[in-house]
């Protein structure tokens, strides 16, 4: 389930070169659970079909007042309606209009009638996007609270180089899903931990576990969507950044460390998913070990890294909420406990490892957040972007 599950989406689409896209950003909605609706300008139908939007959307597109509807009134029932309204590819004249309440085609009149959120997502040539005139439209929608996504930059259709680009569709979609959420961690800053560290043994070896980042990554794209100011200090992964979160790479514990302790003193709230490797090799070496022909056993001295979240649990305030992981394979209530007490923690969430459906590398994952009140949560199993939720519900219902 996704937040835009059963949701009426209003996609308004303007005579752009990326009107296109806006069919794949049709299609996510769909996916999504959404019921879609759209409006079209006349120049948005010299790009794409209403065919196309019609078939996939299972609705008649509103392009005319006059003629397209069966009531004189769809239009103010479809901005009723609707949950949130998506302007792509926004032009330059679509953007003029709304900016000053122009209500001369099916697009700009519904739009005057709609009280729900909106996201303006413009696109059009460089010069003309910079052009004092549209940002000045924009900024009047945007002080009038509108959503504006900024276009990406690249080659254009023009030729030009520059900003003008429509995004990738699941990044409006992403965006339109942030914009429906409830925005309870404004302004929280928000610190948070995930990957594995890698401890080098040599240039070419290292020590490190199986984190695949997807449980910190998934809580620091839900906590950004909340409204909370997200710093992710990230150990190796291969999951695009979160959008809107500041991230900050590390390898080893001790740049993980270092970066935790330089961002802990403006946290709010600290959680720490990251999978640290308790153990670094002692001497690791400059140059590559090599393989030695008569030698069947080779010894690593390893020295124990710095336990980061028991630091944090040191320095931490009374206005600080710090939440640690415990990855257990057995006695995972007695571990997590032992953990919770020993790191002066506000709560652990404790996940059974080493299983196919949960904790490291899977989609899933079941969890049991303890709280130092004495009190416990079991989250079943569920996918990890759910879990962060829940997770974050519970951080925030503590913190009241
Ligand atoms: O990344 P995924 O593939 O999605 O997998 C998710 C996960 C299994 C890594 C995650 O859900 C999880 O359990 N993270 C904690 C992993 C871990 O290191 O657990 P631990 O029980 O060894 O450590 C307890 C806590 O102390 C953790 O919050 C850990 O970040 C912290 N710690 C541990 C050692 C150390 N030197 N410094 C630390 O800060």
């Amino acid at each position: 389930m996704t937040e835009l599950q059963n949701k009426n989406i209003l996609l308004g689409v303007t005579g752009g070169i990326a009107a296109y896209k806006a069919v794949e950003l049709l299609r996510l909605f769909k996916k999504a659970g959404a019921g879609v609706n759209v409006l079209m300008t006349d120049s948005a139908q010299k790009f794409v079909g209403k065919t196309t939007f019609e078939v996939l959307s299972e609705n008649p597109v509103l392009s005319d007042l006059f003629f397209d509807t069966e009531s004189s009134v769809k239009h103010i029932e479809l901005a009723t309606r609707a949950d949130a309204v998506i302007i792509a590819p926004a032009t330059a004249n679509t953007i003029a209009k709304l900016a000053h309440g122009i209500a001369d085609d099916a697009l700009s009149t519904t739009l005057l009638a709609v009280t729900c959120p909106v996201l303006i997502c413009p696109s059009m040539n460089t010069d003309m996007y910079q052009n004092i005139r549209v940002q000045r439209n924009l900024d009047i929608l945007e002080m009038d609270g509108w959503h504006i996504l900024d276009p990406d930059s690249g080659v254009l259709a023009c030729k030009t180089v520059g900003a003008g680009r429509l995004p990738d569709p699941w990044f409006i979609f992403d965006r339109v899903g942030a914009m429906l959420v409830k925005k309870d961690l404004k302004d929280k800053k928000i610190l948070i931990s995930a990957g594995p560290t890698v401890e080098p043994l040599d240039p070419v070896r290292f020590i490190s576990n199986h984190s695949s980042g997807k449980m910190g990554y998934a809580i620091a794209r839900a906590a950004e969507k909340r409204g909370g100011l997200v710093t992710l200090v990230s150990g190796p992964v291969n999951i695009d950044p979160p959008v809107g979160v500041e991230c900050i790479d590390v390898q080893t514990c001790e740049e993980m460390a270092m970066q935790m302790l330089a961002n802990l003193d403006q946290a709010d709230i600290i959680i720490k998913v990251a999978a640290v490797a308790d153990y670094k090799p002692i001497d690791p070496k400059t140059r590559k070990i090599k393989k030695k022909e008569n030698e069947n056993n080779l010894s690593i001295l390893l020295t124990n890294n710095p336990d980061i979240l028991e630091q944090i649990g040191k320095k931490k305030t009374s206005d600080q909420f710090l939440v640690g992981f415990a990855a257990e394979t057995d006695d995972l209530e007695k571990n997590a406990l032992l953990k919770m007490a020993k790191k002066n923690l506000d709560m652990i969430a404790a996940n059974i490892v080493g299983s196919s459906v949960s904790g490291f590398k899977t989609d899933t994952n079941k969890v049991k957040l303890f709280f130092k009140d004495g009190s416990s949560f079991d989250i079943p199993l569920m996918e990890k972007d759910k879990v962060a939720d829940i997770l974050i519900d519970h951080v925030i219902e503590k913190m009241e």
